[in-house]
């Protein structure tokens, strides 16, 4: 498996031999989340109603005592990670981390090794964050525990699209019609991938924007009717929710970027945001650099969602874990 190998030429032969390694996959782990495109309407729509259940009633009970969740970190993560932890612990389950700079990943020990070391060790769940694309379905074929996927490489971020997905739903009635325009480093962005999917599914009409290192024109093969524009100040009237991504250094290997040019063009400024509707929502998935994607006003402003996402990111993943290890709430 190559390191974030889904975009540009070999988009379509590995998106298609992910899904089909996925569906196999899914046939022996109904309760796994690998993607988005595995989750059927049904499985959608109850992960977003037991959310909502979540983030209006306290719980009562700890549906997942004695259970025991790995979180499996091969990339650094504060939200996801802490929100798995938290989520999982609020439910009643026991959690434990494995980094791959602490661990025996380091000496060598290969993914579906450490993955099967964990299950040996009583895991009845695993939450894998990998920088190769299709990491968690390998682990899936190899391992009868279900495998939850928290990004991998240039792939998806399932859960991040569900709770943006939730975050969205509770600021408007419906998703359908509903402009969603993703700004800045969409060709590495898995949130970019996981939310055009899911959003328009929902009936979402998704723009990407940025500039062609970070965006080829193939992006809009990602999902029925998403289009790609290159200009930021067009593109912002027609925005319902301005969804800023992060340009991701770590990814870039060769891709010269300036920063003044990017900043001049696509960094999100009070002014630039009153080009769009009044209404109009401003998303991140974090972590935000501030300055370069987006200022400091319109990250604090009114019309950011930031927070509320991270705080949604907790509800959206206890209704994952639930769902991985069959409990009731
Ligand atoms: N949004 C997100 O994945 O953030 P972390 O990298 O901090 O988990």
């Amino acid at each position: 498996m190559t390191r974030g190998a889904i975009p540009q030429a070999s988009s379509k032969i590995q998106s298609r031999s992910i899904r089909s390694a996925s569906l196999r996959a899914f046939s022996h782990h109904s309760r796994s989340l690998l993607d988005i495109e595995s989750l059927s309407d049904a499985d959608i729509h109850s992960l977003l109603k037991e959310a909502g259940r979540f983030r209006r009633v306290s719980i009562q009970k700890a549906p997942l005592k004695g259970r025991h969740i790995a979180l499996l970190f091969y990339e650094s993560s504060t939200r996801t990670r802490c929100s798995f932890e938290l989520a999982a612990k609020s439910l009643g389950a026991s959690t434990t981390l494995v980094s791959a700079s602490a661990s025996s990943i380091e000496k060598g020990e290969s993914l579906v090794d450490t993955g099967a070391t964990l299950a040996a060790m009583g895991a009845d769940c695993i939450v894998i964050r990998h920088p190769s694309s299709g990491a968690p379905h390998v682990l899936a074929r190899h391992l009868r525990i279900p495998i939850v996927n928290a990004g991998d490489g240039m792939h998806e971020h399932p859960s991040q699209a569900l709770l943006d997905c939730y975050t969205i739903s509770e600021h408007r009635q419906s998703l359908k019609g509903l402009r969603l325009l993703l700004v800045g480093d969409i060709y590495h962005s898995r949130v970019a991938r996981s939310n055009a999917l899911l959003l328009s599914r929902l009936g979402a009409q998704v723009t990407f924007c940025g500039p062609p290192a970070l965006l080829p024109e193939v992006a809009e093969t990602i999902a029925p009717g998403v289009r790609v524009m290159r200009d930021f100040d067009r593109a912002l009237p027609q925005a319902d929710v301005i969804m800023m991504l992060r340009v991701q250094k770590e990814r870039l290997a060769g891709l010269q970027i300036s920063a003044d040019e990017y900043v001049r063009d696509y960094q999100l400024t009070p002014e630039r945001l009153a080009l769009a509707p009044a209404k109009a929502l401003v998303m991140h998935p974090g972590p935000m650099v501030r300055g370069m994607e987006l200022t400091s006003e319109v990250a604090d402003s009114a019309r950011s969602l930031v927070l509320e996402q991270v705080r949604n990111g907790v509800a959206v993943r206890r209704a994952i874990l639930l769902r991985a290890l069959g409990g009731r709430a």
